[in-house]
């Protein structure tokens, strides 16, 4: 201990007198760089990964090899205090003038504590949860060398297929521009210098949520209006928030590269923007430009590095090409000076150059990590999360006696908890549901298990999404009739099915949503068995639950929770916390509705009765326009009334402000939460605008028997848009503002904008 003191205080000693001026100064930056060959710029502008960087592997050499060549600004997904600070004191004490390391990872919704994934954070509508979430994430993530944190993700999505939606805030704008600022400022903390704050970096830049098909890696092809008014806000509130870093997509954007967009980073990003942190690819991205048809092989790097993109991220082309293309005149010395200098800004930034061990206390990682604290504050954030989908008769909360049949694949499943991009957590002591009840219930209640099923009946589907093999495989038929059985011994059955944690995430599309096969037979069967049933649905995406929703009394959407999911689940299946959230995306009723989202256009020959099909009107035969579950939508196991609302004038001016007002009574029997929603429409405009959008809304508690006012301000702000000349703005005329639980029963009020 006393060693490591020594050689941090010499070392930063020696760091301090080696550079003439102050780490914080701009100086010591032209200073660094005026001694820095045009290769060791370029080694600046070089991502790799880590893997396995014990002591002695081919991994370790190749990353000792990059650094005392100085060619490499930074690493990630290198695991271990120790790791990090080997390298870290490698590049500080022999590599060319000892520059740290960035150390990345992707800390998506935790590090070894684990909080549930972020489509289901957003489902709680609590900023305050997200940012502390965050903080949380930060302090146990530099606990363990890491210093740069590829999250958030803030791509709008509206289409479940796509297995990424599960690393989003959602469908909506404003609700994911609220929730990406306090990503960033969660991870960065007031002080981006402290030790337990770490640069944030959002992605993916930009619209990769909009993937065609909602196939993975797809391409895009959308309207500059679309672009402005629905995608590109929630990266500009991160930008106001200060992020930085920022990721650029995969994906191709009318036929150009993101990667290589030179009106979207250089343009939209730094000057409209004013963004002055570093912008790095994504995985690889700089060698699709030529896999993609954008660029020759040798012209890729260039292209990326002339659009804006600062740092490649582990294709090595940054160092192998852009000395040649330079001499080649395919970009300017001047343009490889600006990467290396953000680049080094962002290390400055950090405080690195101060001390470049502060993210290496090996002595952290034995207290900050998996804390009862963090783990407690975890199990609260999850039950926030859960959406009560459905409960007739209010069949939940169960009361803890009696026999409770616990049936299902991942009922049993505790490693199957935390989901998609959790690769720091310990899966292994994460409690199952089982486990969870059993512990819940004590003498009081007996709770029967079973399996029930698998995930697929096809071996092979199941191992394409559950890579690792987590879930047991079982023999169907037998495992059905099992499961019928101990549901026969029971009063009420809770059944924990759905989708195993690896259905999303990257690359886990899905063309059938539904609940896989085997799964939901099971499920019919016991529906036909007649016993009460509670459907524990994990998921990464909205499902296609049409069946389940006539069929099934009580539907709890858990999505994947985290480390301390099952808690959280047992909390809020017995009553002790109540469900609260509410959907960030809407629930389609059928795969072929999809794109469906609350904040459409008009359309012409509107459908002007749901309940069947009619000729010459944009409707289906075969299915009505309604969502399953809206946008919005969420249960309580208490009941909430709204008055009529009021609004303080029925005019508006360009500078004023107008005052709605509602109250909402919680007519139930317990004391509960209600996330009141605030909703504008244009009715006339220069270009069309959607039927509704979100503009406010409030998490406000409210004891049973009791009511809140809630008041909403609306300003002209609120009431802007991008039209087709991308001028921003809003119009004198009519609007309308709506207030409710939900994007679909809200009532309306008009005003006038003078
Ligand atoms: C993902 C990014 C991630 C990166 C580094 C890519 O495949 O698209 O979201 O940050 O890998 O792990």
């Amino acid at each position: 201990m006393l060693r490591t003191f020594l050689s941090i205080t010499l070392c930063c000693l020696l760091f301090s007198t080696v550079h003439a001026y102050n780490p914080d100064d701009e100086r010591y930056i032209d200073n660094l760089m005026s001694k820095m060959s045009l290769d060791e710029k370029i080694g600046q502008l070089n991502l790799t990964m880590g893997g396995d960087v014990v002591s002695g592997t081919a991994e370790a050499a190749k990353i000792e090899s990059l650094i005392l060549k100085g060619q490499i600004g930074g690493f990630f997904n290198v695991k271990g205090v120790d790791a990090v600070a080997r390298f870290q004191h490698l590049a500080v004490e022999k590599g060319p003038h000892g520059i740290p390391l960035l150390v990345g990872a992707d800390v998506v919704h935790g590090y070894a504590t684990v909080f549930p994934i972020p489509l289901a954070l957003s489902c709680s509508w609590d900023s305050a949860a997200v940012a502390q979430m965050a903080r949380i994430s930060a302090i146990e993530a530099t606990a363990d060398g890491v210093n740069w944190n590829y999250s958030p993700m803030v791509d709008i999505c509206r289409d479940p297929r796509w297995g990424r939606v599960a690393e989003s805030s959602g469908e909506d704008t404003y609700l994911g521009s609220v929730l990406a600022k306090a990503y960033v400022e969660g991870y960065q903390g007031n002080d981006m210098k402290s030790d337990s704050s770490m640069m944030a970096c959002v992605k993916h830049f930009a619209l990769y949520g909009a993937a065609e098909g909602g196939r993975d890696y797809n391409g895009v092809d959308m309207s500059r209006e679309r672009m402005y008014n629905y995608y590109l806000p929630p990266f500009h509130a991160t930008v106001e928030a200060g992020v930085g870093s920022l990721m650029t997509s995969f994906n191709l954007i009318n036929g150009q590269h993101a990667t290589a967009c030179d009106w979207l980073i250089n343009g939209i990003l730094r000057r409209d923007w004013k963004f002055n942190g570093f912008v790095v690819t994504d995985y690889g991205s700089v060698d699709e430009l030529s896999r993609m048809g954008i660029a020759h092989d040798n012209e890729a790097a260039a292209m990326a590095l002339r659009a804006g993109t600062d740092m490649d991220m582990v294709t090595g082309r940054y160092v192998a090409d852009l000395n040649d293309a330079l001499k080649k005149g395919l970009l300017t010395e001047k343009m490889i000076d600006d990467a290396c200098r953000r680049v080094l800004k962002a290390k400055q930034r950090l405080g690195l150059f101060d001390n470049p061990y502060k993210y290496c206390n090996t002595d952290r990682v034995n207290h900050d990590l998996y804390t009862p604290e963090h783990r407690a504050v975890a199990r609260d954030i999850a039950a926030e999360t859960f959406v009560l989908l459905k409960n007739d008769n209010n069949l939940l909360p169960l009361k803890k006696k009696g026999r409770i049949a616990l049936i299902g694949p991942l009922a049993d499943a505790g490693n199957n908890m935390a989901g998609c991009w959790s690769g720091y957590c310990y899966p292994e002591s994460h409690k199952s549901v089982l486990t969870a009840f059993r512990e819940a219930v004590g003498n009081e209640a007996e709770i029967i298990y079973s399996q029930g099923s698998n995930i697929y009946y096809n071996e092979t589907m199941q191992a394409d999404c559950d890579w690792g093999r987590r879930i047991s495989r079982v023999d169907d038929s037998s495992a059905h009739s099992e499961a019928l059985l101990a549901a026969s011994k029971a009063d009420v059955v809770v059944v924990a099915m759905g989708e195993s944690c690896e259905m999303t995430g990257e690359s886990s599309s899905r063309a059938d949503i539904t609940i896989p096969d085997t799964q939901r037979d099971l499920l019919k069967k016991l529906v036909a068995t007649g016993k009460p049933i509670v459907l524990l649905l994990f998921t990464g995406r909205p499902l296609i639950l049409d069946w389940e929703s006539e069929n099934i009394p009580s539907i709890l959407n858990v999505w994947f929770g985290g480390s301390e999911a099952s808690d959280a689940i047992a909390d809020v299946v017995f009553g002790d916390k109540m469900p609260c959230g509410k959907l960030t995306t809407t629930f389609p009723r059928s795969v072929g509705q999809i794109p469906l989202y609350y904040n459409h256009l008009p359309t012409s020959h509107p459908d002007h009765d749901s309940s069947r099909f009619n000729p010459y009107c944009s409707n289906y035969i075969d299915v009505s326009n309604e969502p399953l579950y809206p946008f919005g939508f969420g249960l309580s196991y208490t009941t909430f009334s709204y008055s009529a609302p009021t609004l303080s004038s029925d005019v508006l001016t360009a500078d004023g402000v107008l005052k709605i007002s509602v109250e909402v009574t919680n007519t139930g029997m317990f004391d509960g939460t209600e996330i009141v929603q605030l909703y504008i429409n244009d009715p006339v405009a220069h270009i069309a605008r959607p039927v509704k959008e979100l503009k406010a809304f409030k998490k406000v508690d409210i004891p049973a028997g009791k009511t809140a006012v809630v008041d909403f301000t609306v300003t002209s702000d609120m009431l802007k848009y991008y039209d087709a000349e991308l001028n921003y703005g809003c119009e004198p005329g009519e609007f309308s503002i709506m207030i409710g639980p939900n994007s679909e029963e809200l009532q309306k009020l008009d005003f006038r904008l003078r």
